[in-house]
């Protein structure tokens, strides 16, 4: 056994798979979430208790789906998405600080939306963003919720992912069978940057973060290869045997998401992985033609990570 990693948001689409990777690799895990269930402690539990002695790493993923269709963009939504995000990762430094016993790292996640979106900028690790909107500034205050006491000598990592391409959830659980029947396409003119990575690369990102102390600070979570939304549906289209021409009007987006929320589909950033190629991460995918031919298999079996 390799200790035990405290998972906050482990039962969603990420975490999920990290937490899989993570068994495969011998860790025990405890996921913390609303919901109770074997190995789960809710956050309240985690709040009275605190972390487990035993405990190797705290992870957070927690966090309501900003992209659900079925919320409307109001002041009370996101005010959850919000919370969701900031409060659990306070909580879990809280937690952290708190112990006799310090986990070795404490690893979350935050956005590309830090960066502003723009046709021509290229954005690494070092880029300056975090100011200039609803999401940027979310991001902003979820990487400085992480932030831990002055005492606590606790390895700390950043992980800004990208849009994470996995048939279990996120994008590409909504464009499947769109693209299926032959009606599936980019989103508006297509031009926009699209920083992406296959949900089994962000969960081995995690996984090189946790098991490799020289790794410290914010990693962008995308894959070395950037790709226009036309170009993602261009070549998904082609994985999959199907036409991709069928555009979805950026209007249409805005009018189900609302402009401020449909900005993450209808504008983008290119955004690249400096630090993560400088610590000698490698990708299975890490360009686009492999992650969709992956991803258009009918079964995707998890391969060994
Ligand atoms: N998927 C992407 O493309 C992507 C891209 C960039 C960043 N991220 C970030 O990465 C994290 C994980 O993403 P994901 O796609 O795995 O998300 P997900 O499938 O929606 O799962 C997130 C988990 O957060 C917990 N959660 C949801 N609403 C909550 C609330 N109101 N309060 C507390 N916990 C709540 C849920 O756990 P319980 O129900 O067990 O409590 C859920 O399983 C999120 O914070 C997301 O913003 C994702």
């Amino acid at each position: 056994m390799s200790g035990t990693v405290i998972l906050g948001g482990g039962s969603g689409f990420i975490g999920t798979a990290l937490g899989n990777l993570l068994r495969r690799h011998g860790y025990n895990i405890i996921t913390v979430s609303r919901m109770p269930g074997p190995n789960r402690m809710s956050w309240i539990e985690l709040m009275k208790n605190g972390i487990p002695d035993s405990c190797k790493a705290v992870i957070n993923l927690a966090g309501q789906n900003i992209l659900d269709p079925k919320q409307r963009w109001t002041p009370g939504f996101k005010q959850n998405v919000y919370s969701s995000r900031i409060n659990t990762t306070q909580w879990l430094a809280e937690a952290i600080d708190k112990a006799s016993a310090k986990p070795e790292v404490f690893i979350t996640v935050s956005g590309v939306g830090y960066y502003k979106p723009s046709e021509t900028e290229v954005y690494n690790e070092h880029s300056p963003g975090g100011d200039f909107d609803y999401l940027s500034k979310l991001c902003t205050d979820w990487e400085a919720a992480a932030k831990l006491g002055h005492s606590a000598d606790v390895r700390q990592v950043t992980i800004r992912s990208g849009v994470v391409l996995g048939r279990q959830g996120g994008m590409i659980q909504n464009l499947y069978w769109p693209f299926y029947f032959g009606v599936g396409g980019p989103i508006g003119c297509g031009k926009q940057f699209l920083p992406w990575i296959h949900v089994h690369d962000i969960a081995r990102q995690f996984l090189f973060a946790l098991q490799n102390n020289k790794v410290n600070g914010v990693l962008n979570g995308v894959a070395p290869q950037i790709c226009t939304n036309g170009e993602f549906s261009k070549a998904f289209g082609q994985a999959m045997w199907r036409p991709w021409f069928l555009p979805m009007p950026e209007f249409v987006i805005n009018f189900v998401f609302g402009g401020e929320r449909g900005m993450i589909m209808t504008k983008g950033q290119n955004v690249v992985p400096k630090r993560v190629l400088e610590y000698g991460f490698e990708y299975i995918y890490p360009d686009i033609k492999s992650a969709t031919e992956n991803l258009a298999k009918m079964i995707v079996v998890e391969e060994l990570m």
